[in-house]
């Protein structure tokens, strides 16, 4: 499909483009791309003559931006599909506005070889709607004790491994993976938690945890690993992510790590930036995910570390569970809530429109970074460039409804929330994947 998207503002912080103008697609690559200011419909008209246009897009008082990016989902396929599967989590993925997504491995089976690896990128290019990076794991069935087949994975196309969901107790064993990972220049995606010292936690430890009755999660739970990921990642020169990191220690540790040239970054999801344990109103396990809500000053860290660059991606860590399986006390439910359907507004509402970042930086940290970060060519819309598209009203504002969530997890604690920022259209390789 041909497309001119015309008057919106376009924001690409990898040309610095922060200005209106219009934007030609034409087989599914950016044809034209001019921040000349607002044009008329008369030339919108002539210059849709011109290229061959079959949908006209009047992006006036709409942000249009590169693609978005989520480092973290998982969409359950195989084996967990009653949970969610490529094709819901595709449309969940579109319709926040999202171009590509990162599918963790912790499937039925576990995504470690090449045969389940294809299965999931064969099934996701049929449904279309979302480019689907798919994550192998680091070992095999995710049970810790030998490596996956990390080169049959790769000769089918894999660029980076993780074995979110918990961590590679065996540092024996990890560091070998990240030897693998920095010879094979793949990208480690890291869960840090220290199985050994979770005890039954379902929260964070601290006065909510105490209130409650329930056993709680340390800081120290994911510092711990997130520690020896950073010195491991410095001994064996691979490229390290940590994902949803959640704690002020997280933070500095990166700081840190980064300042000796260590190959680092980290992500935060909405949920750690916006909540915090005192929001928690009771045992209700749509608060329960893994890692926890913190506390005050954990969260106040992780908004100082995306203010000042030392956590560059924002990601979901998109969890979708059964209504039945989330209805369950917090000592029972599975951990995790969706977050496809609600990154984009909550991270505008709590970000941007909060004077946190600006609209440029958000972009950033949701799809220029997150690229970068697994060495893909995306994230930037330039002539030339694969025409991955996203265009938003920050304006509208709305209250967060899991009813009107396409994802089939509905499992979210923002039920009832006002946000702004409304997701228009969705455009992947010049296709139209979600229209509001
Ligand atoms: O909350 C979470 N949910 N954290 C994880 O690490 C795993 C995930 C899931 O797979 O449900
Ligand atoms: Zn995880
Ligand atoms: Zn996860």
């Amino acid at each position: 499909m041909n497309i001119i998207v015309y008057n919106g503002r376009i924001v690409n912080p990898a040309t610095g483009i922060d200005a209106v103008g219009y934007i030609i697609v034409r087989d599914g690559r950016i044809a034209r791309l001019d921040t000349i200011g607002e044009i008329d419909e008369g030339r919108a008209i002539e210059l849709s003559e011109e290229y061959e246009v079959d949908k006209m897009i009047d992006a006036t008082g709409l942000t249009v931006t590169p693609g978005l990016i989520d480092l973290h989902v998982h969409f359950r396929d195989p084996g967990l599909t009653y949970k969610e599967d490529i094709e819901s989590g595709s449309k969940a993925a579109a319709k926040g506005g999202f171009t590509t997504v990162v599918a963790m491995p912790n499937t039925k089976p576990v995504v470690d070889n090449a045969l389940t690896f294809k299965y999931v990128c064969d099934k996701a290019k049929e449904v279309g709607l979302v480019n689907v990076i798919q994550v192998g794991s680091v070992t095999k069935g995710m049970e810790g004790k030998e490596l996956s087949d990390i080169d049959g994975m790769k000769l089918n196309g894999l660029i980076t491994i993780s074995e979110d969901g918990k961590s590679v107790m065996d540092s024996g064993l990890y560091r070998k993976a990240m030897k693998k990972a920095s010879e094979l220049d793949i990208t480690v995606l890291a869960h840090c938690e220290d199985i050994n010292l979770v005890e039954k936690g379902v929260m964070n430890m601290g006065a909510k945890s105490k209130e409650l009755g329930l056993n709680g999660i340390s800081n120290a739970v994911e510092n711990i690993i997130t520690a020896r990921d950073i010195m491991l990642a410095e001994e064996t020169g691979c490229r390290l992510h940590l994902c949803h990191c959640s704690t002020k220690e997280s933070v500095d540790m990166i700081k840190d790590g980064k300042a000796k040239g260590i190959k680092l970054s980290g992500e935060a999801c909405p949920h750690h930036f916006i909540l915090t344990e005192d929001d928690i109103p009771g045992n209700d396990s749509m608060y329960k995910m893994n890692p926890p809500l913190r506390g005050r000053d954990d969260r106040d860290a992780l908004l100082k570390g995306l203010k000042e660059g030392i956590i560059e991606v924002i990601s979901t860590d998109h969890a979708p569970h059964s209504a039945e399986e989330k209805s369950k006390p917090m000592e029972e439910a599975p951990f995790g809530i969706v977050g496809l359907e609600t990154s984009l507004p909550l991270s505008y509402t709590y970000l941007v429109d909060k004077g946190i970042i600006s609209l440029s930086e958000l972009v950033e940290k949701m799809s220029l970074n997150p690229a970068r970060i697994l060495g893909i060519d995306k994230g930037n819309i330039d002539v030339g460039n694969v025409a991955d598209i996203t265009i938003f009203d920050t304006e509208a504002a709305y209250d967060i409804d899991p009813e009107t969530f396409v994802s089939k997890g509905k499992n979210t604690p923002f039920a009832g929330m006002t946000v702004k920022g409304e997701v228009r259209y969705t455009i992947m390789a010049g296709e139209v994947t979600y229209e509001a």
